[in-house]
């Protein structure tokens, strides 16, 4: 499921966000996939904001600066949108093909959608028969503000990039987590024959988002975009350490056992609380089936020990994925160390990038 795409000889994941433009190229070989080209730059403060590009020129060098250190084959990309300007909602709507759907949809959207139908781009996917009423279908529906996929698109052709799919986080998260075989696996497979439920929590900690995608016996139970991640660390450090934004962001990344532990202690309550409202809207609706595993990725996934300290401030079996230990990894031609390293910031790209394979 996609905003939009466009069938495809192969295509770039492009992932621009409030810190930094990542971008990961994928080829399908025998055993899955292989990593064929990706390089991270980093954004000045405030040259994106809430999804808006404010400073273009910015934008576009660091385009320029990716795509001249990763070399990708291609310059047809997919993006990735996520925040405020994506509304995604889990309709009832009566049983129909695709095809009817798709005549139907926007009338359906624009119920659910805080906004002038003409000014988004939707998408769907249908997930089911209802499995109390079976006349009825959940339906997901993604809308994004056109404002927002056009101005990205805009500076993507202006660093020479075609903009040919735009997906949602959340999604791209969930097809990286079936790449890591996190979603089908002997657990689930487990559950499943004993007549029971398995729920698993895709829990991405960027920057200023968390990306969270709750699947229950691998299909999407709950999705959304919360405002909370690493600068709200940086913050605390820059508060407790009387630091300016980069010497905090200095001393989180290079010498975070200086970090005061009431600065971290701060960060944590605040990051579990948003993951417990998440976790209890989910639980809300199915709670015969609680989440059995938390998957953390993003950025905040590489702070020393988050998984131990959300495994016990949540009470459920938390572990950091890293997608590059699931594809396979020329070491000639790319330095496995550094992968180790940052590997898990990288889920969302290759998700995106997993789009080149979409039938
Ligand atoms: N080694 C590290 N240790 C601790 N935190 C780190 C480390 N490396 C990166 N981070 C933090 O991770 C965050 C960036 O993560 P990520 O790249 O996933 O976010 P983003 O996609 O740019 O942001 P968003 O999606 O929220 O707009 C920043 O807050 C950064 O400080
Ligand atoms: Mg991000």
């Amino acid at each position: 499921m996609g905003l939009f795409s466009s069938k495809n000889e192969g295509l770039v994941a492009i992932d621009i966000s409030s810190t930094g433009i990542k971008l990961v190229e994928l080829s399908a070989v025998r055993s899955g996939y292989e990593l064929k080209s990706m390089a991270v730059v980093t954004l000045p403060r405030d040259a994106i904001v809430e999804n808006t590009v404010i400073d273009s020129m910015a934008v576009s060098q660091a385009l320029l600066d990716v795509i001249e250190e990763a070399k990708p084959a291609t310059r047809r990309a997919a993006i990735a949108v996520s925040g405020n300007a994506v509304i995604i909602k889990s309709v009832m709507m009566p049983i129909s093909t695709e095809f009817e759907l798709e005549s139907e949809i926007e009338f359906e959207a624009d119920q659910h959608v805080p906004y002038d139908i003409e000014d988004v781009y939707l998408d769907f996917q249908i997930l089911g028969a209802d499995v109390d009423d079976p006349s009825q279908m959940e339906v997901v529906l993604a809308a994004c503000k056109r404002e927002v996929v056009d101005d990205y698109q805009l500076v993507l052709s202006e660093a020479g990039l075609e903009t040919k799919c735009v997906d949602c986080a959340v999604f791209a998260l969930e097809n990286a987590a079936e790449v890591c075989g996190l979603v089908e696996n002997d657990e689930a497979e487990e559950a499943f024959e004993g007549e029971g439920d398995y729920a698993i929590a895709l829990v991405n900690i960027g920057a200023n988002l968390i990306n969270v995608n709750i699947l229950k016996n691998g299909q999407m139970a709950f999705v959304r975009d919360q405002f909370y991640g690493g600068q709200n660390l940086t913050e605390e450090i820059q508060k407790e350490h009387n630091l300016s934004y980069q010497a905090a962001e200095a001393m989180k990344k290079e010498s975070f056992s200086d970090v005061s532990s009431e600065a971290l202690e701060r960060f944590y309550v605040g990051l579990t609380s948003e993951l417990v409202r998440s976790l209890d809207f989910y639980a809300a609706n199915h709670s015969e089936s609680p989440v059995q595993h938390l998957y953390i990725t993003g950025g905040c996934a590489l702070v020393p020990n988050i998984a131990e300290e959300l495994e016990q401030r949540l009470g459920i079996a938390a572990k950091v994925v890293n997608p590059f230990h699931h594809i396979k990894v020329n070491q000639k031609k790319f330095d496995q160390a550094y992968l180790d390293q940052i590997g898990p910031m990288m889920m969302v790209p290759v998700g995106l990038a997993l789009r080149s394979f979409d039938t």
